[in-house]
């Protein structure tokens, strides 16, 4: 049968992960698809560069909106990254050509998600980010899956995984912020700009997601109430621990009386919680629903293995046909309560 020809833009982290995942697992994916799986063409910043993977089999395009128009790409997975810039043309551009589109692109989706899915589904063509929120946790497949036969309650959890190692490592070294920061950035764990991270803005890009497939709104960033961690002080992780606390980064959605509230800031978790015993930077999701209760997932929120994973998971549901759109349907008119405080929420 036909194969499913990916071109991919970034050949950084995520994606020599999927390159690698195509390159060692083809007969399985061909099994599990009924067709094979090829990389067609590439593309990223620097062409000489050595990237622990080969790939001098693939078309080299220096300009990735040049991948969007070839013939020979059935789906353009775009790992560059940025909120808009090249990555947004690049996705504009795919759905323009009448390409199915795979991203993990958190920033751009949280701000220019709703237009994109409703281009996408103008042009009859898929959007797809199961990578975009907690990397290598299927959470988005879970909601839009999974759950289907529930009214979502609430979604929370631990969505950026350097957030939650500084306030572990704190908590288990006894060590200030600051020195715990500068050891995040030598580990290569901050983003480019670490006020992603610290700021809490990359796990509100996460929420801004979540909160729109699980309520059926649409994603709107701006919605969300943000405070990151960069003023906890070691003091602030004692006197929690003395009360038999933790203090994590949550991120809270939940469907009130007065409409959606979502926050995301550092709560006080029991330290023997689930939550609470979140070690290092491990994602967690807790999800609950009228019909199943609350269910769990725990898992890798970042690293090539995990979000790459991710990426397959979406390639994998459009070589099988399987084309929901996570949002951007037509019922997504819910409004949201803006920057409203989640806070009270119970904790898990
Ligand atoms: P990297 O920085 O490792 O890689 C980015 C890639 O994009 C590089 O190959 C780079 O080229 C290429 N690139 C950047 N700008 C341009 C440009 N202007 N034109 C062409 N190519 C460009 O990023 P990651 O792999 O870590 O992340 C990719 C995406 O996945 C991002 O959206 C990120 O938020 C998301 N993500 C990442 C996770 C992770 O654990 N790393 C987890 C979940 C999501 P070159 O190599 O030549 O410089
Ligand atoms: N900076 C992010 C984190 C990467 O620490 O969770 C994964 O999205």
């Amino acid at each position: 049968s036909e194969p499913l020809r990916l071109g991919i833009a970034g050949l950084g982290t995520v994606g020599i992960g999927v390159v690698k995942i195509v390159q060692t697992h083809g007969d399985l994916l061909a099994a599990r698809f009924g067709r094979p799986v090829e990389i067609t063409a590439v593309s990223a910043r620097s062409r000489g560069r050595n990237r622990g993977a080969d790939i001098s089999a693939y078309a080299w395009e220096d300009d990735p909106v040049a991948l969007a128009r070839r013939a020979d790409v059935d789906i353009v997975v775009e790992l560059m990254g940025g909120e808009d810039g090249p990555a947004l043309a690049l996705t504009r551009a795919a759905i323009a050509a009448g390409k199915d589109v795979v991203t993990a692109n958190k920033a751009m989706l949280a701000i220019h998600g709703q237009g994109l899915a409703e281009e996408a589904e103008a042009a009859g063509v898929a959007l797809r980010f199961e990578a975009a929120v907690a990397g290598g946790i299927p959470v988005i497949k879970a909601l839009t899956e999974g759950l289907a036969g529930n009214r979502i309650t609430r979604v929370m959890g631990v969505m950026n995984g350097t957030c939650n190692y500084i306030l572990t490592r704190m908590e288990d070294a006894g060590l200030p912020y600051d020195t715990v920061f500068d050891e995040a950035a030598q580990l290569g764990y901050l983003e480019a700009d670490p006020n992603l991270d610290v700021g809490g803005i990359d796990a509100a890009h996460k929420l801004t997601l979540l909160t729109a497939i699980a309520f059926g709104t649409r994603p709107v960033f701006s919605a969300i109430d943000i405070e990151g961690i960069q003023r906890i002080s070691i003091d602030d992780i004692r006197h929690a621990a003395d009360l038999g606390l933790r203090i994590k980064l949550l991120g809270v959605a939940r469907m009130t009386g007065r409409g959606l509230e979502q926050s995301m800031s550092p709560c006080l978790v029991p330290a023997d919680s689930p939550l609470g015993q979140l070690k290092g930077g491990t994602n967690m999701v807790v999800i609950e629903g009228d019909s199943v209760g609350q269910i769990v997932l725990r898992g890798p929120g970042a690293g090539e293995g995990p979000t790459a994973s991710a990426v397959m998971a979406d390639v994998a549901d459009l070589a099988r046909g399987l084309r929901i759109a996570p949002f951007g349907q037509p019922a997504a008119t819910l409004e949201h309560v803006a920057a409203a405080r989640a806070t009270a929420a119970k904790p898990f």
